[in-house]
C-alpha cells in the first residue's frame, strides 16, 4: 500500500520532521483545509485525555470530522480482524490513527490499509508526543542545534520516540535509567546512525542531567504495565526528577514531562509545578504538533 504511515519518529526523515515542526508553528489558515469533508478514525484501546482531544481539535482545524471509537467497540481480533476492521475504516475516512497494547496491531494495519495509520500511542513509541516535545524545546530553547536533552527513569515508549526525534535534530541524548530499565545497545548505538550529536546512558538521574537544557521524565509504571507496579516502583525509586536532579542541568534548564503525572513519585511536585516546568505548554502543543503532522501526512507543504 503506498499510504505514508506515522508509527514512528523514524518514518519522518530529518528535513520532514522539520517540516512538521514547521507546519505545527503555520497559520492554520495557510494549511488550507486538507482534511474538508473527510473523517478521520481515532480508536482507543487505553485511556486519553492529551490525545483524544488534541487530534480530535486538530482534525477539526484541518476541516475534517473526527470519529472516536473505544477499543473494545472495534474489537480487534475478537470482533474481527485488524485487517478487515482497517480496509473497512479506509474506506470511510482518509486516515486512522490508533492508541494499542501492541505495536504489531499498528504494523498489520499499515500493511493493508490505503490511508495513512498514526500511532496514537503503543507500548513501542509514542510519536504524537515526541513532535509536541522538540516542539517545545525549540521554541523554550531557541533551536534544538547543539541543545542537550535528558532522559531520567524507564526508557519508556515516550523515551524511546523522543530519543529518536532528538536524534534526527543532532541533539546531545543523555540518559538515566537503572539497570534492566535503560536504552539496549543496539538502541543506543541506531540513535548514534540517526545523527545524534552524542549518546551517553548513565545510571544515575543527576549525572543524566548533567549540563542539559531540558530534562524529561515519565511515569514509572505506563498503561499495561500495572501488574508490575510494586517492582517498577521499587527499582526506579532513585530516578525522582527533583531539585538536586535539576541543579546539575544547565541553570536555565527546563523540566517536560508527557503527562499524566504523578507528584512525588517521577517527579517532585517542586519541580512540575515550578518555574523551570514547562508540562502545560507541551501538553497544549500536542495539538499543534498533531495539524503538523496530520497536514504532512495529507501532502500540505509550506
Ligand atoms: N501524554 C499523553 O499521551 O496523554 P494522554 O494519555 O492523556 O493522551
Ligand atoms: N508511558 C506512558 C505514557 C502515557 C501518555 C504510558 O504508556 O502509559
Amino acid at each position: 500500500m503506498s499510504a505514508r504511515h506515522f508509527l514512528d519518529v523514524t518514518d519522518l526523515s530529518a528535513r520532514d520532521l522539520n517540516q512538521v515542526l514547521d507546519l505545527a508553528e503555520a497559520d492554520i489558515a495557510k494549511l488550507g483545509r486538507p482534511l474538508a469533508d473527510k473523517g478521520v478514525a481515532l480508536i482507543f484501546e487505553k485511556p486519553s485525555n492529551r490525545t483524544r482531544h488534541s487530534m480530535e481539535m486538530a482534525v477539526v482545524q484541518l476541516g475534517g470530522h473526527p470519529i472516536f471509537t473505544r477499543g473494545e467497540e472495534v474489537g480487534f481480533d475478537e470482533r474481527e480482524t485488524v485487517e478487515d476492521v482497517t480496509r473497512i475504516l479506509a474506506g470511510y475516512h482518509h486516515a486512522i490513527a490508533a492508541r494499542v497494547f501492541a505495536h504489531s496491531v499498528l504494523q498489520r494495519m499499515a500493511q493493508v490499509s490505503s490511508v495513512p495509520i498514526i500511532n496514537m500511542l503503543s507500548e513501542q513509541s509514542h510519536p504524537l508526543q515526541a513532535i509536541a516535545d522538540v516542539l517545545t524545546m525549540r521554541q523554550e530553547l531557541g533551536g534544538l542545534n547543539n541543545k542537550t536533552v535528558a532522559w531520567v527513569g524507564d526508557y519508556n515508549n515516550v523515551a524511546r520516540s523522543l530519543s529518536e526525534a532528538c536524534a534526527l535534530e543532532r541533539m546531545h541524548i543523555r540518559l538515566g535509567c537503572p539497570q534492566g530499565y535503560g536504552a539496549s545497545a543496539s538502541e543506543l548505538t541506531r540513535l548514534q546512525e540517526l545523527g545524534a550529536a552524542s549518546v551517553e546512558q548513565h545510571d544515575s538521574a543527576v549525572l543524566a542531567a548533567k549540563h542539559a537544557h531540558a530534562v524529561h521524565t515519565d511515569a514509572f509504571v505506563s498503561m499495561g504495565q500495572e501488574s508490575e507496579t510494586e517492582k517498577r516502583l521499587h527499582d526506579l525509586a532513585e530516578f525522582k526528577v527533583d531539585a538536586k536532579v535539576m541543579a546539575a542541568a544547565d541553570s536555565n534548564a527546563i523540566f517536560m514531562h508527557c503527562l499524566p503525572a504523578h507528584r512525588e513519585v517521577e517527579v517532585s511536585g517542586e519541580v512540575i509545578d515550578g518555574a523551570q516546568s514547562r508540562v502545560v505548554l507541551q501538553a497544549h502543543n500536542r495539538m499543534h504538533a498533531a495539524r503538523g503532522v496530520l497536514a504532512h501526512l495529507m501532502g500540505v507543504t509550506i
